[in-house]
């Protein structure tokens, strides 16, 4: 039966494949979703590209993403784990598992995330507190040319570590430096081509510089994830979770004693669990904040001058900005929404896998297929954007200059696998950005001007702004 579908149905179009290179030559690795996004364009929005033997359906445009995304929510919603996926996790934990294991982490996850206060009021105070860390961190510079990266990336972590482990860390704590550091590296080196390449060959790894890195971060997060653990154990009280890791431990328990030995609770998806949120909540929203710096230093009449004040000093004033705020700042919501669809900062989302055989718009996909949901080809969509390719707060603006959303706006990716982490990190990014924009004007170095000040993001698994430095300069 299945043969008579696929003879009757066709497969997605796409080039021309080489023998076991497939179409590799037709790609630029350094670049995919560019790559990708340009065929789509001769292709059309559901075609098939072959990286080496591996074969690969490609999703482009809005109306493509997301009808695949939510409309087939689960044909396409499990997650491909490729070779370095899985040397990550094992097939644990959130991010690069499937079946009963992701859900009832994922599920689990949320909830968790959600006691401990993402997207309410003990989350606000907490990114507040932190806020001020961060700015008397930048203040240190006393308006001097300085890279931001790390301090940004301490302040966003601090926010998700709280959550894991109850307690913030020092930015001066070599532990907590070396994990973030660490997190960093493996994005950068996930995406390389090397590690690409070895997705497709995994017999190369031994081979490879960057793979027996990323293996060495690996266990070094393992370890440091179970230290910190064994330590919130020792002091764990059931009837007073402290956080995410004591609720698991806790389940974990009730589990054991009420004699279900078979459960989900396990230690392996608890330290998976940790490093996956750890990750996906460090960086992800630490570029998406550096790239907000880096727009409004490029543009810098998004900060106002004496003469014309920022919304932010009209509508709040120097009192400390909240969530509620929010509604009346709609030229800052429009900047900050602006930035994230031109960031782009997860290209590709993470890819996906199919979990049954499907037929969408006429063509027949396969069981286990990899489905890549291409996020740039959604963010820069020509036929939902006014001005795709230009800054321009204005797409999230009506003519009365209130904030609109706009469907195309889908940094988090949707459906089944839609970012887990989106009300927290919508949270950071609003009070990160405001507040750093109340105590400084954010300028480039002595002699580079504005046009100098570099877009073009470094690749690896996520988009990230290419190392710059930028002053913080104080508004009082
Ligand atoms: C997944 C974006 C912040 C946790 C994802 C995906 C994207 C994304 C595109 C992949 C969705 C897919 O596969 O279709 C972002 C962006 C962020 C951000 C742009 C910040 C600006 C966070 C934060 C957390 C988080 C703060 C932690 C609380 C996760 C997790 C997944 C995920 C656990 C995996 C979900 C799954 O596989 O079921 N995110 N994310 N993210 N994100 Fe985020």
């Amino acid at each position: 039966y299945s043969s008579f579908i696929s003879q009757d149905q066709k497969e997605p179009p796409g080039p021309k494949a080489l023998p076991l290179l497939g179409n590799l030559l037709q790609v630029d690795l350094m670049r995919l979703d560019n790559s990708l996004f340009n065929l789509s364009k001769k292709y059309g929005s559901v075609f098939t590209v072959y990286f080496a033997l591996k074969k690969v359906v490609v999703l482009a445009g809005y109306r493509t993403v997301k009808q695949a995304l939510v409309n087939h929510a689960e044909e396409f919603g499990d997650r491909e784990v490729t070779p370095i996926f899985y040397d990550f996790n094992k097939g644990h934990g959130i991010l690069f598992s499937n079946g009963d294991s992701w859900k009832e982490m994922r599920r689990f996850a949320l909830t968790t995330l959600r006691d401990f206060g993402m997207g309410k009021r003990i989350s606000e105070g907490r990114i507040i507190e932190e806020c001020r860390y961060l700015i008397e961190e930048f203040e240190q510079y006393e308006g001097k040319a300085f890279n931001n990266t790390k301090a940004i990336s301490y302040a966003t972590s601090n926010i998700i570590s709280a959550i894991m482990f109850g307690k913030r860390f020092e930015y001066k704590d070599p532990l907590f430096q070396a994990m973030v550091e660490r997190d960093h590296e493996s994005i950068r080196l996930t995406g390389s081509a090397p590690i690409l390449i070895y997705n497709m060959f995994p017999w190369l790894g031994p081979f490879l510089k960057n793979w027996k890195h990323l293996m060495k971060n690996v266990e070094r997060n393992i370890e440091d994830t179970k230290h910190i653990i064994a330590d919130l154990k020792k002091t764990l009280n059931p009837e007073m979770c402290r956080c995410f890791v004591d609720a698991f431990l806790t389940r974990k328990q009730n589990l054991e004693e009420s004699e279900n030995k078979e459960s989900h609770y396990h230690d392996d998806n608890l330290v998976h669990s940790v490093i996956n949120l750890f990750a996906a909540g460090t960086d992800t929203t630490g570029n998406t904040l550096q790239w907000c710096l880096l727009f409004i230093a490029k543009y810098p009449h998004i900060q106002g001058a004496k003469t014309h004040p920022h919304e932010l000093s009209r509508v709040v004033g120097s009192r400390q900005v909240r969530v509620e705020d929010r509604k009346n700042l709609s030229y800052t919501d429009a900047v900050l929404h602006e930035v994230q669809r031109m960031a782009n900062v997860a290209p590709m989302a993470i890819p996906h896998k199919t979990s049954r055989d499907v037929t969408y718009q006429g063509y027949f996909i396969k069981e286990g297929t990899t489905v890549f949901p291409l996020l740039t080809s959604v963010l820069y969509d020509e036929s939902e954007w006014e001005s795709p390719h230009t800054f321009n707060p204005s797409h999230f603006l009506d003519k009365e200059g209130k904030f609109i959303r706009r469907d195309a706006f889908m940094p988090f990716s949707a459906g089944r696998r839609v970012c887990l982490g989106e009300s927290l990190a919508r949270m950071e990014l609003f009070l990160f950005f405001t507040s750093l924009l109340q105590c400084f004007r954010f300028t480039p170095p002595p002699g580079v001007t504005e046009d100098e000040l570099e877009l073009t993001p470094v690749v690896g698994f996520l988009l990230t702004p290419s190392p710059h430095e930028l002053c913080a300069v104080s508004r009082h």
